[in-house]
């Protein structure tokens, strides 16, 4: 039986991944800021799973949570950096650099952190496999969301680094650029208005928002054995919104 461990996976897509590869067989790992809430996901998807508390700002926290998957498991197999948290949505002379850098530790120093520990622990084993989510704004700009977009363009390039690097190793490294998808993160944008859901519709050649098991449904993919010579790719799931490039609406 596999091990997975997602991060963030507390709601929206990183617990429609942990959903998924719960269904797929994989004993699963939900990482999340608070214990209690992971805990409680984790026993909803059944006896096998196990919720841990891991901040992936934080590297002793990863540590932490690594040793505690080496005592409970002795193993791990695949590994989801899923974390993340929204961006100011600033004109970026009103942008406070603090936040700027949380983004970026956030989005990109935990990735790499939570990468390297699990690395070292697949070398180990011969294998693994890794998913990163980045972005469509790590592929075209998104205004005001520059931290965002610098995050989810560095998620990108480092997983086709890491693929290469470990590729030797049995480990497959790849990344999803998920567009616009309901969770809570961007009902809560709508919900404020900072986010027009007719006008991103109409934006969308599908002319939808992607569901969380949209994204589940391929993250699942690239991680199984059905993706064997899969390595160092960012597979786009949006619905087309980085393929439209013509003016005006791109659906009706
Ligand atoms: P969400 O807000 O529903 O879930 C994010 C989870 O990450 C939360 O449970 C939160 O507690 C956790 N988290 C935040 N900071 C953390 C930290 N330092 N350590 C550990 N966990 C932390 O967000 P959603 O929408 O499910 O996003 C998941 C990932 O997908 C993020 O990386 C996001 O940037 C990316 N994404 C989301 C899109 C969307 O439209 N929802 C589109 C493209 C990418």
């Amino acid at each position: 039986m596999k091990t997975a461990l997602i991060t963030g996976a507390a709601e929206g897509i990183g617990l429609a991944i942990a959903r998924r590869m719960a269904e797929a067989g994989c004993r699963v790992v939900l990482a999340d800021l608070t214990l209690s809430t992971v805990q409680a996901r984790a026993a909803e998807l059944g006896p096998d799973h196990h919720g841990i508390a891991m901040d992936v700002t934080q590297p002793e926290a990863i540590e932490a949570g690594f040793a505690e998957i080496d005592a409970v498991f002795g193993r791990i197999d695949i590994v989801v950096n899923n974390a993340g948290i929204g961006d100011s949505h600033l004109p970026t002379l009103e942008q406070d650099f603090a936040r700027f850098e949380q983004l970026l530790r956030v989005h990109l120093n935990g990735p790499f952190l939570v990468a390297r520990a699990a690395a070292k622990r697949m070398i180990a084993q011969g294998g693994g496999a890794m998913l990163n989510i980045s972005s469509i704004a790590g592929i075209v700009g998104l205004p005001r969301r520059n931290a965002y977009g610098a995050a989810k363009a560095g998620v990108a390039a480092m997983t086709k680094s890491l693929a290469c690097e470990w590729a030797a190793h049995g480990i497959r490294v790849n990344a999803i650029a998920p567009g616009y998808t309901r969770t809570a993160l961007v009902q809560t944008l709508i919900d404020v208005g900072r986010l027009d859901v007719g006008r991103l519709e109409r934006r969308i050649p599908m002319g939808r928002l992607a569901e969380p098991a949209e994204i589940a449904e391929v993250a699942w993919f690239l991680c199984s054995p059905a993706a064997s010579y899969v390595t160092g790719s960012v597979v786009s799931v949006d619905g087309g919104w980085t393929a439209f490039g013509d003016s005006g609406d791109a659906s009706a």
